[in-house]
C-alpha cells in the first residue's frame, strides 16, 4: 500500500513533530464547531432546570431555558440541537397517543426555538420510549415489542414533529422499514425537505444507562432492548443496516454508541462515503466526566482528544453533551 519505505535515518517522523506550528501544519483530522450536534433534555413548566445526577453539568430545561440555550448555542456557531423530553409520568401510556399530540412537549419547544433562533437546525428523537408506560421504544403485547404497529405510530409522530418546524428527524427505535415509511409519508404531507437521520447502527448497550435518567425511562424498563437494537459482537450487520436506510430514503445515518463503535464509524464512511454521523452517549460522557471530575483526567484535553477521535474515524458530526463546552473552547 505504502511505496514509500520509511527508513532511518533518512526518515525521522519527529521533524514533523519538532514545532507547533509543523505539527498542525501537518494535523490530519481536526473538531471544529460544525461538527456539533448538542442533545438537550426538556421538561415542562418554568423555572428552575433539574440536574442529572449521572450526568454532572447536564440539567432537564424548561422551553424557556432551552430557547435561552440554543439562542447561546448559535451564537457560538453550534449547528444543530437534537431535544429529548422527559414527559409528565401521568401522559404515558400504553398507547403511546401522547407521542403523536401536536402539542407535546418535544413539537412545543420545536415551534418555541424555531420561532426564536430560527437558524439553529432542530433535530428530533422518533421513538416511543417517553411515551410508553414501560420504557420500550415501541408498543407491546404480550412482552413482545412489536414491529409494524410501532412504525405506524412512529410515522405520525413524525409528522407530528416535521408540522412543529423540526428540521432534522432522528429515528433511534431501530424498528425494520420505519425509514422507507416515515419517508413516504413526508413526501405525501409535503414535507420533501424535512430530512432523516437514521440510527441505523444502534447497539444494544449499557453506555445509554444515564439518558435512562435522564428521561425517565430507568425505572419503568423491564429487561433490555436486545429484540431491537444491535447486537454488540456484529460489525457486518451495522452496513447492510446502513444499506438498507440509504434505500428507504435516510439522508444521513448514525452509529450509537460512539467511542465503542469507531470502528463501525471508520467502516460505514469508507464503504458508503454518505453524511456519517456518532453519538457520544450518555454513558460515555458520564464515564469522562467521572474520571474529570476526581481530578484523574484533564477536563478540556479530554474533552476534545475524545471528540477528535471520532473525525479520525470518519464521523462527520458528533451528537456530544460536552457541545456548549467545547464550543465555548474552540472559541477561545
Ligand atoms: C431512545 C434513545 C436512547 C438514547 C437516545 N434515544 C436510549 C435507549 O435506546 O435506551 C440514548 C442516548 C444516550 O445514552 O445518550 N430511543
Amino acid at each position: 500500500m505504502y511505496p514509500i519505505q520509511a527508513t532511518y535515518p533518512a526518515t525521522r517522523f519527529r521533524r514533523n513533530r519538532r514545532t507547533d506550528a509543523l505539527r498542525r501544519l501537518t494535523q490530519e483530522n481536526v473538531l471544529t464547531v460544525n461538527d456539533l450536534i448538542w442533545p438537550v433534555f426538556i421538561k415542562d413548566g418554568t423555572g428552575d432546570e433539574t440536574p442529572i445526577a449521572s450526568m454532572p453539568g447536564v440539567a432537564r430545561q424548561t422551553i424557556d431555558g432551552l430557547v435561552r440555550r440554543a439562542a447561546e448555542a448559535a451564537e457560538l456557531g453550534i449547528p444543530a440541537v437534537c431535544l429529548f423530553p422527559y414527559t409528565d409520568p401521568a401522559q404515558r401510556s400504553e398507547e403511546c397517543d401522547e407521542a403523536w399530540n401536536p402539542e407535546n412537549l418535544t413539537n412545543r419547544a420545536i415551534r418555541a426555538i424555531k420561532a426564536e433562533v430560527p437558524d439553529m437546525t432542530v433535530m428530533t428523537d422518533v421513538a416511543l420510549d417517553p411515551y410508553t408506560s414501560h420504557g420500550q421504544d415501541g408498543l407491546m403485547k404480550d412482552g413482545m415489542i412489536l414491529n409494524d404497529e410501532t412504525v405506524e405510530a412512529l410515522v405520525r409522530m413524525a409528522v407530528t414533529q416535521a408540522e412543529a418546524g423540526a428540521d432534522v428527524l432522528g429515528p433511534s427505535d431501530m424498528m425494520d422499514g420505519r425509514i422507507g415509511r416515515m419517508r413516504s409519508a413526508l413526501e405525501a404531507a409535503g414535507f420533501h425537505s424535512t430530512a432523516i437521520m437514521s440510527y441505523s447502527a444502534k447497539y444494544a448497550s449499557v453506555f445509554y444507562g444515564p439518558f435512562r435518567d435522564a428521561v425517565g425511562a430507568a425505572g419503568r424498563l423491564k429487561g433490555d432492548k436486545k429484540t431491537y437494537q444491535m447486537n454488540a459482537g456484529n460489525s457486518d450487520e451495522a452496513l447492510r443496516l446502513v444499506a438498507r436506510d440509504l434505500t428507504e430514503g435516510a439522508d444521513s445515518v448514525m452509529i450509537k454508541p460512539g467511542m465503542p463503535y469507531l470502528d463501525i464509524c471508520r467502516r460505514v464512511k469508507d464503504e458508503f462515503g454518505v453524511p456519517t454521523f456518532a453519538y457520544q452517549v450518555s454513558g460515555e460522557y458520564a464515564m469522562l466526566q467521572g474520571a474529570m471530575q476526581a481530578g484523574w483526567l484533564d477536563p478540556v484535553a479530554g474533552m476534545l482528544e475524545s471528540l477528535l477521535g471520532f473525525k479520525r474515524a470518519g464521523c462527520d458530526g458528533i451528537l456530544t453533551y460536552f457541545a456548549l463546552d467545547v464550543a465555548r473552547h474552540l472559541k477561545r
